[in-house]
C-alpha cells in the first residue's frame, strides 16, 4: 500500500434537515461546485422527499444518494413509510438501516432491522448497517453487545449477499457530541468487527466488508480518524449539511 492512496467512501447523513426543499438544493448546489476539485465519493442521504429533486439536478459521477431508512415490505397498508423500491426508484444507490436513532425513536429491535437489511439488498441497494453500543462499560461487555447486534441484524444476510452491504460503527454516545472516539479505540473495534465477521461468514467475506466509522467526524478531528482508525469511510451528520466542510472530509479521506 505504500504510497497508494487509500479510497475512503463518505456518507452524509442530513437527517430531518434543512427545513426546506429550497434549502436542500442550496446546500446541494454548493457541494456540486466543490465535488469538482476534490476526488473521492460522497453518498449524500437527504430526507426523501428531497431525493428525486437532487438526484435529477446531478449527472457527475462523485455524488451518489441514499436513503436513511425503508420499511422491509415494497408495498401495502403501511401509512407513512418509505418502501425499499420507491427509495431505489427515486434514485438512491444505498440505504441506512438500523441507525441509533431510529432504534430509540423509532423502536426498532434487531429483528426489525434484519428485516430491512434483506429487504435493502433485494431492492439493489448498497445496505449500511449501522451498530454501536450505547455505554463503554468497564467489563468491556460492549463488546458482546456488539457481537450479538452483528449477529441478528445480518441473519438473513449470506455470504453472497454481503457484497452489498458495510457496517457502519457509530458509538450511540459519540453521534451528536463533541468529541468522536479517539483513533486507537476506533481501531481496536474494526478489528472486532473484521473478528466476528470472520465468525460470522469467513476471512475473505470479513477483509471484503467496508467498516465505517460515524459519530462527531468534523473537519478537525477527520484526518487524526483516517490515518489512525484503521477505516474505509465515514458517516457523518452534522458536517454533511455544512458543503465546505463535507467536501473537505472527502478530501482528506481519500489522502487530499
Ligand atoms: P454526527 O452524526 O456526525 O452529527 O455525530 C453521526 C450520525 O448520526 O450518523
Amino acid at each position: 500500500m505504500v504510497g497508494m492512496k487509500k479510497k475512503r467512501i463518505v456518507i452524509g447523513n442530513w437527517k430531518m434537515n434543512p427545513p426546506t426543499l429550497a434549502d436542500a438544493k442550496k446546500i446541494f448546489s454548493k457541494i456540486k461546485q466543490l465535488s469538482a476539485e476534490v476526488s473521492g465519493v460522497l453518498v449524500v442521504c437527504p430526507p426523501a422527499t428531497y431525493l428525486n429533486a437532487l438526484v435529477s439536478s446531478y449527472k457527475g459521477k462523485k455524488i451518489m444518494f441514499g436513503a436513511q431508512d425503508a420499511h422491509w415490505l415494497n408495498n401495502g397498508s403501511m401509512t407513512g413509510f418509505l418502501s425499499p423500491t420507491m427509495a431505489q426508484s427515486a434514485g438512491a444507490k444505498y440505504l441506512i438501516v438500523g441507525h441509533s436513532e431510529r432504534r430509540a425513536l423509532a423502536g426498532e429491535t434487531p429483528e426489525i432491522i434484519a428485516k430491512k437489511v434483506l429487504a435493502g439488498v433485494e431492492a439493489q441497494l448498497t445496505v449500511i448497517l449501522c451498530i454501536g453500543e450505547k455505554v463503554r462499560d468497564r467489563n468491556a461487555e460492549y463488546l458482546t453487545v456488539i457481537r450479538e447486534d452483528l449477529r441478528e441484524c445480518l441473519k438473513k444476510i449470506d455470504k453472497r449477499m454481503m457484497a452489498h452491504m458495510m457496517i457502519a460503527y457509530e458509538p450511540v454516545w459519540a453521534i451528536g457530541g463533541r468529541d468522536a472516539m479517539s483513533p486507537s479505540d476506533i481501531h481496536g473495534m474494526t478489528i472486532y468487527i473484521r473478528k466476528v465477521l470472520t465468525e460470522l461468514y469467513d476471512k475473505q467475506i470479513s477483509d471484503a466488508t467496508q467498516i465505517l466509522y460515524g459519530g462527531a467526524v468534523n473537519v478537525d478531528n477527520v484526518a487524526d480518524i483516517v490515518k489512525d482508525g484503521e477505516i474505509d469511510g465515514l458517516l457523518v451528520g452534522r458536517d454533511s449539511l455544512i458543503p465546505e466542510n463535507i467536501m473537505q472530509i472527502v478530501a482528506v479521506a481519500n489522502g487530499k
